[in-house]
């Protein structure tokens, strides 16, 4: 397949292991974070940004227009998280996670949209998170802030539609990377004895529902959250 994916936020974690996955698998995949990739791959290109930076954002597409010629797929994937209790968040926590998780996952949307609609073909992908169903204790500002993401993926399905786009969200289970490397053990537990199936998520259970997302054949799937594990 010689389709182009943007993935945001491939530095490390989940988007780093898109990448990798899906170079593997012939694709031509641009990446962003805001540190540099160490990957090097001639079928790779990183820009290093922030993905609430609406005119670094829009100059991106602007490159990658000229340079690479366009974007079939986005996997919308940069995020943060960050527990606290609600009486102790401080307004800047707030600020931070919803300028990535939700401006960054709106701008991208919106740009890439803009590019896909002229070939009215084209697959996004947002990245929800279990925490938001689960209600989890210590998440109010993360958890809000993918439900944030799970209405754009909703309404936005509704608005794209007729340009022959999908768009939904995968809300993955804890997988280990650095996102939640500091919740404690305990928590981790008893967040896992919540799923239906009791294990820490893998890279590939998030890569074979993209694969699914992303195949000719599901072009009447959108507006879809698909959680992990049973939740
Ligand atoms: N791991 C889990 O357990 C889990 C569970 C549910 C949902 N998710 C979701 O899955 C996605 C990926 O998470 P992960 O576990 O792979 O996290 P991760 O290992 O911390 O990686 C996050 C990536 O996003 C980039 N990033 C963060 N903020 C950014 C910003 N403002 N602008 C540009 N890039 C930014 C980071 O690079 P820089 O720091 O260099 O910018 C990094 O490459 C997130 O949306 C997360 O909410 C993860």
């Amino acid at each position: 397949m010689n389709k182009i994916i943007l993935i945001t936020g491939t530095s490390k974690g989940i988007g780093r292991y898109l990448c990798e996955y899906y170079l593997e698998k012939g694709f031509t995949i641009v990446g962003c974070s805001r540190s540099e990739s160490s990957l090097k791959n001639e079928n790779y290109t990183h820009f290093c940004l922030n993905v609430s930076d609406e005119k670094k954002v829009k100059e991106m597409f602007h490159t990658i227009k000229k340079e690479i010629g366009t974007v079939d797929i986005l996997i919308n994937n940069a995020g943060i998280a960050s527990m606290n209790h609600v009486l102790l968040t401080p307004m800047s926590t707030l600020e931070n996670i919803f300028s990535t998780n939700v401006f960054g996952t709106y701008l991208f949307l919106r740009e890439a949209a803009k590019v896909m609609m002229k070939k009215k073909w084209g697959r996004i992908i947002n990245f929800a998170t279990v925490a938001t169903p689960l209600k989890l204790e210590g998440e109010a500002i993360y958890a809000s802030s993918k439900a944030a993401v799970k209405s754009i993926t909703e309404v936005s399905s509704k608005e794209l539609a007729e340009y022959g786009i999908t768009v939904n969200a995968i809300g993955p289970t804890p997988i280990e990377t650095d996102l939640i490397r500091s919740v404690p053990k305990e928590k981790m537990d008893a967040l896992i004895q919540r799923q239906a199936i009791k294990r820490l998520g893998e890279f590939r259970d998030v890569s074979n529902v993209v694969d699914f997302l992303i195949q000719e054949e599901s072009d009447f799937i959108t507006g879809q959250t698909i959680y992990l594990g049973g939740v």
